[in-house]
């Protein structure tokens, strides 16, 4: 058998590039619902022990269909999740900063553990977050004092640690909200550092 010459090889380059932009092109396909990726995220660092999330389908193209997950009508982003009193183990996973649109996140009631993520920061719509009776740890992320919507918001019976936010956001909100928490702190009651 004769070597090819390399003179009759097809021009690589533009063979390379049709691939590439090809691609990209099912890459940003893929991409084009950040909800569906977020609520994957979350669903496959979760343990679901009753099944609920079982029409959790990644090939819809959008998630509105799923039990939990209620849609905006016109826009088909996600505005509700109700994912309260299942039991669910696992952690908030960073892509839910990507719910754009969400207005409120109840995780109530079940076995949430690992920290809140700075990214929830991001949700600007959000008025309701209820996040208490879970196995939360690590601080209230400075991030969240800046979500100037969020009304009702509730981070009791964590296991969260460090100064407890007073303004922002939080500013006319009940103390109760942080109750029972392993060490959660009220600012200014540390020892002096001339605050
Ligand atoms: C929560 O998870 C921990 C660790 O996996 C487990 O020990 C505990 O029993 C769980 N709590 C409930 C109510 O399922
Ligand atoms: C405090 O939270 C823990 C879970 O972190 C819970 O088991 C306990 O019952 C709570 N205590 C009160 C007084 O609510
Ligand atoms: C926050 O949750 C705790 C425990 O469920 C409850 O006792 C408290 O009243 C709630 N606070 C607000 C402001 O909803």
């Amino acid at each position: 058998m004769a070597a090819t010459p390399i003179g009759t090889l097809p021009p690589l380059s533009a063979a390379t590039t049709i691939l590439v932009v090809v691609a990209s092109f099912l890459a940003s396909m893929e991409a084009m619902n950040p909800d569906v990726e977020a609520l994957m995220a979350l669903r496959n660092g979760l343990q679901d022990p009753n099944g609920e999330l079982n029409s959790w389908d990644p090939d819809l193209v959008d998630a509105c269909t799923w039990s939990r997950v209620v849609c905006d009508d016109l826009t088909r982003r996600v505005i509700r999740l109700e994912l309260q009193m299942n039991n669910f183990h696992g952690a908030i996973p960073e892509e839910f900063g990507d719910l754009k649109n969400l207005i409120s996140l109840d995780l109530f009631k079940n076995n949430i553990s690992g920290p809140i993520p700075a990214s929830l920061g991001k949700l600007k719509s959000l008025v309701f977050l209820r996040l208490d009776h879970n196995r939360l740890t690590g601080p209230v992320p400075n991030e969240l004092l800046a979500l100037d919507k969020l009304a009702d918001a509730n981070f009791s019976n964590n296991k969260l640690c460090g100064i407890i936010p007073t303004s922002g956001s939080f500013e006319n909100m009940s103390p109760s909200i942080f109750a029972n928490n392993s060490c959660l702190k009220w600012p200014g009651r540390m020892s002096g550092n001339g605050r």
